[in-house]
């Protein structure tokens, strides 16, 4: 079991959960500062206002890396830091620019490769207020287009890009259920305005069709001078059929993984939307213009992975409410037989199954014509860390047999099921803002200590890393 000798690993972060200072150098609110604004949405109240400062402490966290041994680092842009109101006629904001460069130069300079992520969930405020935000067909492709034009031509030294993190995310999370920003859904007692049944499918065609435009962009008028390469990062979790004799179940649990991954990996690779949503959604996906299915088709350089967990999965009764995203389905943390598939973390949707893992990139690969796969996120929260004493949240025993399982199991989907992973990224180099879970879920691989000055110390987890991987990384 090894991994290739030009293996690429890491830490992954985002702007929004570590940056703070949102106040500074001219920024403009995003749709988490006001999110967070409303009672009740994030468990303690908290919001990122202040983080983990690592707006103001580049160094310390690039000093942290070297540490670690590091040899790559995926973090995102904060849009509103770059173009405070967000749209393509708005001004552009020099000192948010001049700091992500700066960033840059001084990772460069220290041996370590960035990765960029051009959104994680963090949209201009004024855009939203503007014309819906992410809902606009029209212009948020635009407006997305010109930023991330702005950011290729600022930080060519960059040469891998991910456009969106997690478009999921934004559409089921923001436009179904209410739990992330903007928190619109159907259900009236947590939002005024929303329609789950037809804003997350409207939201997710949108932020394909972004994402072909910045794309073409890049290909177009960066690639051939600066080389680099660019992608979408998708998430998804392995499905188990709950009864494996039962071949509802068998059909179900493909259906998941389609519902999740192949509503935005399909149009990328094969241009359409997988049959079984088109099935049960009917008109309630878009239609593809020729336009949009020339920006969207064949725009992945590398597919971009986020993975963190497994469900069992049992088949609906054929009659999906409206609201239904998960394609007529019902996941379980218990199989027919009363086995389980892996032990609880502090998040509710999270329970390791590193062999989910290696089945899902074999999934992945076999569908999508074996692509070039950079596992963007992995990791886990333990349950009950955030209320230990500080010695015992730094040896972080689980975390560290998450990391090791899981690449050991990615390690054989390439070594024998012949997959191409080229690289990985640990999530996340520091507990940091977990969105609607607040401070009290920590996926760190460095302890950060809220209450003292937001002072980093590295876990058991973090140190161990180095070694992990040059155990399993064949010298060039
Ligand atoms: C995926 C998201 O990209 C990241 O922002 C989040 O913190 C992790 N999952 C853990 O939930």
């Amino acid at each position: 079991m090894s991994l290739p000798s030009d293996f690429l690993w890491g830490f992954a972060t985002a702007s929004y959960q570590i940056e703070g200072a949102v106040d500074k150098d001219g920024r403009g609110p995003s749709i988490w500062d006001t999110f967070c604004a409303q009672d009740g949405k994030i468990a303690g109240g908290v919001d990122g206002s202040v983080a983990c400062d690592s707006y103001n402490r580049t160094a310390e966290d690039i000093a942290l890396l070297k540490k670690l041994s590091v040899p790559s680092y995926r973090f995102s842009i904060s849009w509103s830091r770059i173009i405070p109101k967000g749209g393509r006629n708005d001004p552009i904001n020099q000192a948010g620019i001049d700091h992500y460069v700066k960033f840059v130069d001084d990772l460069i300079e220290a041996g370590i490769e960035p990765l960029i992520t051009l959104y994680h969930w963090d949209l201009p405020d004024e855009l939203d207020k503007r014309y819906g935000g992410l809902l606009n067909r029209e212009e948020f492709p635009l407006d997305f287009e010109n930023y991330a034009r702005v950011l290729f031509k600022a930080i060519p030294k960059c040469k891998k890009w991910i456009t969106f993190n997690e478009p999921w995310c934004s559409s089921i999370l923001g436009y179904s259920t209410g739990y992330f920003a903007p928190g619109h859904t159907s259900d009236r007692k947590k939002s005024p305005v929303g329609d789950s049944s037809r804003e997350p499918w409207i939201v997710g065609h949108n932020l394909l069709v972004a994402h072909g435009g910045a794309v073409k962009v890049y290909r177009e008028e960066f690639k051939p001078k600066d080389k680099g390469e660019i992608g979408i990062t998708l998430n998804g979790d392995y499905a188990y059929p709950w009864d494996p004799e039962d071949p509802r179940d068998v059909e179900a649990a493909d259906r998941k993984i389609e519902f999740a991954i192949s509503w935005f990996a399909d149009p990328i690779y094969f241009g359409k939307y997988p049959d079984s949503m088109l099935k049960q959604l009917g008109d309630r996906l878009p239609k593809f213009t020729p336009e949009e299915l020339a920006l969207v088709k064949g725009s992945n350089d590398f597919y971009g992975m986020n993975h963190y967990t497994a469900d069992y999965v049992k088949h609906g009764d054929g009659n999906p409410a409206p609201e239904d995203f998960l394609g007529d389905l019902t996941t379980h943390s218990y199989n027919k037989h009363g086995e389980c598939i892996g032990p609880e973390t502090q998040s509710f949707w999270l329970r390791p199954n590193p062999q989910g893992f290696r089945k899902l990139i074999q999934w992945l690969s076999k569908r999508y014509g074996y692509p070039r796969i950079y596992v963007t996120e992995n990791g886990t929260s333990i349950k009950g860390e955030n209320d230990l004493p500080k010695d015992q949240i730094l040896n972080d025993q689980f975390r560290c047999d998450y990391y090791d399982g899981y690449v050991k199991a990615m390690a054989q989907a390439v070594t024998e099921d012949g997959c191409n992973v080229k690289g990985y990224m640990a999530w996340s180099l520091m507990d940091n803002f977990e969105w609607a879970e607040g401070y009290e879920t920590r996926f760190g691989s460095t302890y950060v200590d809220y209450k003292d000055n937001q002072k980093r110390y590295p876990k058991k987890s973090g140190l161990q890393m180095k070694a992990l991987f040059d155990g399993l990384i064949k010298k060039g």
